[in-house]
């Protein structure tokens, strides 16, 4: 078999075997609708609430706070919305990069159309946002700072430790 390099981690990546092992009954012999009362759905309804706690705990979060997703662009979507919307009493002022997915911009795009006010910040030649430039965008209506941890075109990391300590 031909030997393969692969640089686009960042994009996308392969599934851990240990996941491919849990998920796989789901896939087959257990694949009853979770919000129906028989018997394999209510098993697949319990096997989605332990992940659910599962993944709280490795975040730290609470158990509410978790949202299930079909894909990245849904999760992008429902998040910056969600906050965006819940916090519209404080203020209308988004913070994010140039360099975001689509998702992600695009959703800014409906939102500036909505009367929501969005900064874009600008990047190096490296791909990093400037922390003194994202300090001076802050104003009191910010209610929300949304950077990419990893950029899934080139790969950068962002300071997100200095953007939100303890994160
Ligand atoms: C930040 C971000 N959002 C959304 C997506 C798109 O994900 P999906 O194709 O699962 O919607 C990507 C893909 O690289 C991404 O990096």
């Amino acid at each position: 078999m031909e030997k393969v390099r692969y640089f686009d981690h960042s994009a996308t990546t392969y599934v851990k075997y240990e996941v491919i092992k849990e998920m796989l009954p789901y896939f087959g012999i257990s694949f009853g609708n979770p919000s129906s009362i028989y018997g394999i759905g209510r098993q697949n309804k319990r096997a989605i609430e332990k992940a659910r706690e599962q993944v709280a705990r490795v975040i730290n979060a609470d158990t509410k706070e978790i949202y299930f997703t079909g894909c990245g662009s849904e999760s992008d979507n429902l998040a910056i919305k969600g906050i965006a919307y819940a916090n519209k009493a404080k203020g209308n002022h988004i913070i994010t990069s140039k360099i975001e997915h689509h998702a992600v911009i695009d959703t800014c795009k409906t939102l500036e159309k909505e009367g929501f006010r969005v900064t874009y910040l600008g990047v190096d030649r490296e791909g990093k946002i400037n922390l003194g430039e994202l300090e001076n965008s802050i104003t009191d209506d910010t209610i929300l700072i949304s950077i990419m941890t990893a950029n899934n075109e080139i790969g950068t990391i962002q300071p997100i430790s200095e953007i939100r300590p303890n994160c």
